[in-house]
């Protein structure tokens, strides 16, 4: 196991109701004028906006509102989100929605209070101050939650690229499952996708003897696969939002990740398809995966097949384990697809002659040059390659 430097220090509130604490929580990490940034409308539609506004001014704190977050958040609405904290002097930030609200608040509260373009922070600075963020989760997907990162869309090229930094770990987040009900099943399969991603890209390790995070990565993944199809069948089985959501925050604060190499193509892979489609992050991912696993998987085939014999279930063929391996990425791929997930770039709404275009925006786009690292390092030739394989 590699040495590491776990700080994780997000008050995490979780159940029925919770969204009532909403204001006593601002208060308690200092906020005295808080942003309530949300997305396009469904938190406004339920009353969610509403309630938690109430929340906010029953503890005497005022109150701003900045929506219109898109999925795969741009960089138009946080440079006005950076204006508005600034005249209005804002000390805290609440988002509420799903990774791209939270995420979108995180560029908001980093840029705030930097003289730079907030971009540094996506092309390679890291983070180190920002104003604290809070949020009320509704979709158990991107682990924004929890995490030190934030992806933003800049729409000057369309470079769809991450930030990080514990300065942008959430203060506290609040988590009812109730409210990912309302969720249409194309978004929470998506999340589900994610949250399977996210154990994924960190069981794809090049560090030897990480029995604890491999056993809390399958035993997450194993819950994925038990409760997403119950949620699926029945939308409002609270118990089975629950894990999921929880399931969600574990995936992601890197609890799981810790003290091991993690791969990270997929997503790298991904962005530049909801870059391009303005697709769901989860329904590329679910294209992406099983393309990305078939092509690396000769580089550890004894890891790709225990994932197959502890998590799908599958037999080992110790004379030819890369049978066992290939079948493992194989019920992947099934249970995605009987989730309501795409499995080919048709279906994702892909356009096989975007190849070329994807792999110069992954490889060369925005400073890159010409691969990307992870389990694998991967050139430009590779990346054609396993786009050509999502066909
Ligand atoms: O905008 P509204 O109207 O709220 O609608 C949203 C949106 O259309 C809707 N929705 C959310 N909660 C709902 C709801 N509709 C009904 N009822 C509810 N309770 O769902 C749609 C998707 O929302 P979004 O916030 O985009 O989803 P998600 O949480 O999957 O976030 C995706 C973004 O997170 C990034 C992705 O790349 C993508 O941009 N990621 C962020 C990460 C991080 N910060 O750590 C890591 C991830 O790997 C990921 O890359
Ligand atoms: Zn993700």
């Amino acid at each position: 196991m590699n040495n590491f430097t776990f700080w994780s220090p997000t008050c995490f509130v979780f159940g029925k109701d919770t969204e009532t604490q909403a204001g006593a929580l601002v208060k308690r990490f200092g906020g005295s004028r808080v942003l309530i940034h949300f997305g396009g409308g469904s938190a406004l539609r339920s009353g969610l906006i509403d309630r938690v506004e109430a929340s906010l001014k029953a503890e005497g704190l005022a109150c701003f509102r900045l929506g219109g977050v898109k999925p795969n958040p741009r960089s138009g609405l946080v440079y006005e989100g950076i204006e508005l904290c600034r005249k209005e002097k804002i000390d805290f930030i609440l988002a509420v929605g799903g990774g791209s609200s939270i995420d979108s608040a995180k560029a908001i509260a980093a840029g705030a209070i930097y003289d730079g373009d907030f971009w540094d922070f996506y092309s390679g600075k890291r983070i180190e101050q920002a104003l604290p963020v809070g949020t009320v989760l509704t979709i158990a997907a991107a682990g924004s939650e929890g995490s030190p990162d934030s992806v933003i869309t800049k729409e000057e090229g369309m470079f769809k690229r991450g930030a990080s930094g514990d300065a942008i770990r959430p203060k506290f987040s609040v988590l009812n499952p109730a409210l990912t009900q309302t969720l249409p099943p194309h978004q929470t399969a998506a999340g589900i996708t994610d949250i399977m991603a996210h154990l994924y890209e960190r069981y794809l390790t090049n560090t030897p003897e990480v029995e604890v995070t491999d056993r809390l990565i399958e035993a997450l993944l194993l819950t994925m696969i038990h409760e997403g199809p119950r949620v699926i069948a029945d939308p409002d089985n609270y118990e089975a939002r629950a894990n999921i959501m929880w399931a969600g925050m574990m995936a992601h604060n890197n609890s799981c990740g810790v003290g091991r190499s993690q791969d990270w193509n997929s997503h790298n892979i991904e962005h530049e398809l909801s870059a391009l489609y303005d697709c769901a992050h989860g329904a590329g991912l679910a294209v992406t995966m099983p393309a990305v696993f078939t092509y690396v998987m000769d580089h550890d085939v004894m890891r790709f097949a225990q994932a197959a014999v502890r998590v799908w279930g599958c037999q080992m063929d110790f004379a030819h384990p890369e049978v066992t391996a290939r079948e493992g990425i194989e019920k992947l791929r099934s249970f995605l697809v009987s989730i309501g997930m795409p499995r080919n770039f048709e279906e994702l709404g892909a356009r096989e002659e975007d190849v070329p275009a994807l792999v110069q925006a992954l490889c060369r786009g925005d400073g890159r040059e010409g691969s990307i690292s992870g389990f694998v390092t991967l050139n430009e030739e590779d990346c054609e390659k396993i786009y050509r394989l999502m066909l």
